[in-house]
Order: structure tokens, then C-alpha cells, then sequence
């Protein structure tokens, strides 16, 4: 399960800073439907929340805080048809690595 993980709040802010930061080389497109099922099933919302934290922007990685990576993943989560809750997805990476990413509803 995966639902109610973030907040539409926070998600809001995440698409914010994704179209700030990341939209100049990204779409949203790059990550959901089949593109995001094959690379992120199964694997940890942590996983992701490295990932993107770590490498992301390319020309300056790690440079927003941990509360702008985690909305951003919010807003992935979003944008993947995932249910929102009453809870924003925490900077933990050891709570985050305790999220599967499930197979995403249909959208
Ligand atoms: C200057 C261009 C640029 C910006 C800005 C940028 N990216 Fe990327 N991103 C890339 C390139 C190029 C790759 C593919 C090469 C790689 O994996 O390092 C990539 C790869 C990725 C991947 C896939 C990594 C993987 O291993 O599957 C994710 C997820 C991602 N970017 C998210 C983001 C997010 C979120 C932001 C905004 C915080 C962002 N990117 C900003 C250029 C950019």
C-alpha cells in the first residue's frame, strides 16, 4: 500500500519547485506510466528520495533542503494517481526506505 502518504499541501510545493528547478530538463511525463512502473516498482520511496536528493539538480545535486526533495517525491507520488492523506512524506530516509512503491492506481 501506498496510499495517504503525503499531503496535497505538500505536493502543491513540490510541483512548485519542480517547475522552478527541474522542468528545464525534465518533464513529468519521464516519470510516471510506464516509464516511472519499470524504474521505481518495487523499489523504496527512499530509493527515489536518494536518488533525486543526491544527484538532483544536475548542475548543483543536494542543493535544496530535505523538505523540498521530499515534496518533490510528494508530487511524483502525485502525479503517479497515488492517493494523498493527512500526513506529509517525512525526510527520513529510514522511514522512507519502509514505503514499497506498489504497482500506481489507475490513472
Ligand atoms: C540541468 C539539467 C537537469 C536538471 C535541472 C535536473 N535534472 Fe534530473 N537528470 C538530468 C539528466 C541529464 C539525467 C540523466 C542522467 C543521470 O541519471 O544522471 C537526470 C536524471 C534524473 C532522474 C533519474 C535518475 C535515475 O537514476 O533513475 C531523476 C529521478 C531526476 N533526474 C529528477 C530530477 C529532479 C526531481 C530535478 C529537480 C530537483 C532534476 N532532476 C533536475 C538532468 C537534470
Amino acid at each position: 500500500m501506498l496510499d495517504g502518504v503525503f499531503t496535497p499541501a505538500q505536493a502543491s510545493r513540490g510541483e512548485r519547485t519542480f517547475s522552478d528547478v527541474c522542468a528545464a530538463c525534465h518533464d513529468t511525463g519521464e516519470f510516471s506510466g510506464g516509464r516511472f512502473r519499470i524504474s521505481w516498482v518495487g523499489r523504496p520511496v527512499g530509493e527515489l528520495f536518494e536518488t533525486i536528493s543526491t544527484l538532483m539538480p544536475e548542475a548543483d545535486p543536494g542543493s535544496l533542503s530535505p523538505a523540498e526533495y521530499a515534496a518533490i517525491v510528494a508530487y511524483l507520488l502525485q502525479v503517479n494517481n497515488y492517493p494523498a492523506g493527512d500526513t506529509d512524506l517525512p525526510t527520513n530516509v529510514r522511514a522512507l526506505g519502509q514505503l514499497e512503491i506498489v504497482s500506481p492506481p489507475a490513472q
